[in-house]
């Protein structure tokens, strides 16, 4: 089982992708691998910028990933109730070359944030449209209070119930 997981944030201290991190640890049997969505950078997408010079080659390198993968895991970082400007950049541009981005694979979408709602918003988002980009969400789970319940020096959750959840939301990969 081959799975692509990244946190849709650009941030280097990002804490999706400490959940994106820990969650790889409860896939033990999978070969997962964890893209840092800043090697896949574009400018702000324009159509200008489009018709003078064509999508940029890392928009096919971030769709080629997605096409290697069996299955994805996501992480959403919230920004004003929205995906991050570097996400929707990276989706956007990748959606000019193949609008059905997630390309039929099956995918775990995950969210945290600081506060209590823990980027509940931007994960409805992503669950929603979801199916206009060929992507088939088969659990999600939104960590709430980042801060209460992760130890980032360990880089490990510490609210048992969630760690519980967050078994739950990966068990389809482990027994596909
Ligand atoms: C411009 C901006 C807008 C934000 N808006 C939200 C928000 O709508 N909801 C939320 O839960 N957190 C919001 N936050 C806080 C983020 O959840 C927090 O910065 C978090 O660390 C982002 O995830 P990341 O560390 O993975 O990048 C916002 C932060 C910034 C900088």
């Amino acid at each position: 089982m081959k799975v692509l997981a990244f946190a849709a944030s650009n941030s280097r201290k990002s804490i999706n992708k400490d959940l994106i991190r820990y969650a790889s640890t409860l896939l033990p049997d999978s070969d997962v691998e964890i893209i840092d969505i800043n090697d896949y950078e574009m400018p702000i997408y324009n159509s200008d910028l489009e018709e003078a010079h064509g999508i940029p080659e890392a928009a096919s390198r971030f769709l080629d990933k997605i096409a290697e993968a069996d299955a994805l895991v996501i992480s959403y970082a919230e920004h004003n109730g929205n995906y991050t400007v570097a996400y929707k950049n990276l989706f956007d541009w990748a959606s000019r070359k193949n609008r059905e981005v997630y390309q039929g694979r099956p995918v775990i979408m995950l969210s945290t944030s600081p506060g209590a709602s823990g980027a509940k918003s931007v994960l409805s988002l992503a669950i929603e449209s979801a199916h206009f980009f060929a992507g088939k969400v088969i659990a999600s789970l939104s960590v709430p209070e980042f801060f209460k319940n992760f130890d980032r020096g360990e880089g490990v959750l510490t609210n048992l119930e969630l760690v519980a959840q967050l078994e739950e939301a990966l068990s389809p990969l482990r027994q596909v």
